[in-house]
């Protein structure tokens, strides 16, 4: 990628138009944060609903202090241990903040991302870039230029190209605006929760777990909508051991089943095997064994699979620790479809 497309990007950015662009994460849908005209057009091109907020992104950690109130020492820590990276803070935010990027709630989500791509055009934009992920609502995230081009198509400007995503899901967002100073993770991503807390010396909250609600207000918390990253193809989540069973009763034998397995050694798996004798159309497709290859994988394996012609998307169930948790989070949602 050039400097000069670069350029190109930050000054079509500057005539309020849509440039996609990587992150280390998944790529965004990016406008200028001061333009609501243009903000508008992001919220149409994605056809989501005005009351689910937007990340502002930034080059720096110092540019923070033109968007937020004030930083607590938590904030200061988390930005220091992971920014430019694939988290977001949430702040109360200083009142020139659009409210068509906040949802009118009284903060703001902001984000450093440390792709080379992304940093070289939050460097020549100089202001703050809002990032929705590239993808129309409730779709899965675009983790390639090529899943941008099917998302967006000729409905933005640009797309700069920065290859395959390298985290391949959203970044972690935390909370950490309520007056109690308790840090709250309202989406899991692959920072994950006892990182977060080594780093601040307390205990933080998972939304997915509780109820905290410290500001006593509606949190818009990413993903409340029931159906939310979810392929067009039905997502049935099913456990290694029941998975014949499981199948034998859900599904027509003549229907085109993809399964997501764990590990290279699953076509020899007993369960496996007794699958392939129920089932004739089977196919099954070995995901990584590690959690962060599997993040990395995950959204394009689930739109490859999308587009070629399966009736029912089988994934195994991923193992129960903490480095899994997000991506439980995600194939939880992506199966809530049916
Ligand atoms: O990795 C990512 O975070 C990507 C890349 C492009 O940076 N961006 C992304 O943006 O996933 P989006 O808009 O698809 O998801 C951001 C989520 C939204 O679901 C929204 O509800 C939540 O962040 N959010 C934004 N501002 C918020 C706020 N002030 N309070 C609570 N949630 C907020
Ligand atoms: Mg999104």
């Amino acid at each position: 990628m050039t400097k000069f497309e670069v350029e190109k990007a930050a000054n079509l950015l500057r005539s309020g138009g849509l440039v996609a662009f990587p992150t280390e994460t998944v790529y965004g849908l990016g406008a200028d944060a001061k333009n609501p005209d243009a903000i508008r057009k992001v919220f149409q091109v994605k056809r989501r609903p005005q009351n689910h907020p937007l990340i502002v992104h930034l080059a720096k950690i110092d540019h923070i202090f033109q968007w937020v109130c004030n930083i607590s020492p938590e904030a200061e820590m988390l930005a220091n241990a992971f920014w430019p990276g694939p988290m977001t803070l949430i702040f109360k935010k200083q009142a020139h903040v659009l409210d068509i990027i906040t949802g009118g709630q009284d903060t703001v989500a902001l984000r450093i991302p440390r792709h080379p791509l992304a940093q070289a055009l939050l460097t020549a934009f100089g202001g703050g870039i809002v990032g929705p992920s590239a993808n129309v609502f409730t779709r899965i995230s675009p983790t390639s230029l090529q899943a941008v081009r099917e998302e967006m198509g000729n409905k933005i400007d640009l797309i700069l190209d920065g290859g395959d995503c390298e985290v391949g899901l959203e970044s972690t967002i935390i909370d950490i605006s309520g007056d109690d100073r308790v840090p709250v993770i309202l989406r899991p991503g692959m920072i994950g929760r006892t990182v977060i807390e080594n780093v601040i010396k307390m205990t933080v909250v998972d939304n997915a777990n509780s109820n905290h609600n410290h500001n006593n207000t509606e949190v818009r918390a990413p993903g409340m909508h029931r159906v939310h990253y979810a392929p067009k193809t039905k997502v049935m989540l099913v456990e290694r051991q029941t998975m014949a069973k499981t199948i034998t009763k859900m599904l027509n034998t003549n229907d085109r089943v993809a399964i997501l397995a764990i590990g290279e050694r699953s076509h020899n798996d007993r369960c496996y095997k007794a699958l392939k004798e129920v089932h004739n159309n089977i196919h099954i497709i070995n995901m990584p064994q590690t959690a962060k290859e599997y993040a990395r994988d995950l959204y394009q394996t689930l739109r490859s699979i999308d587009q070629q012609d399966y009736q029912c998307i089988v994934i195994e169930k991923v193992p129960e620790d903490e480095s899994w948790t997000a991506i439980r989070d995600r194939l939880l949602k992506a199966s809530a479809s049916i």
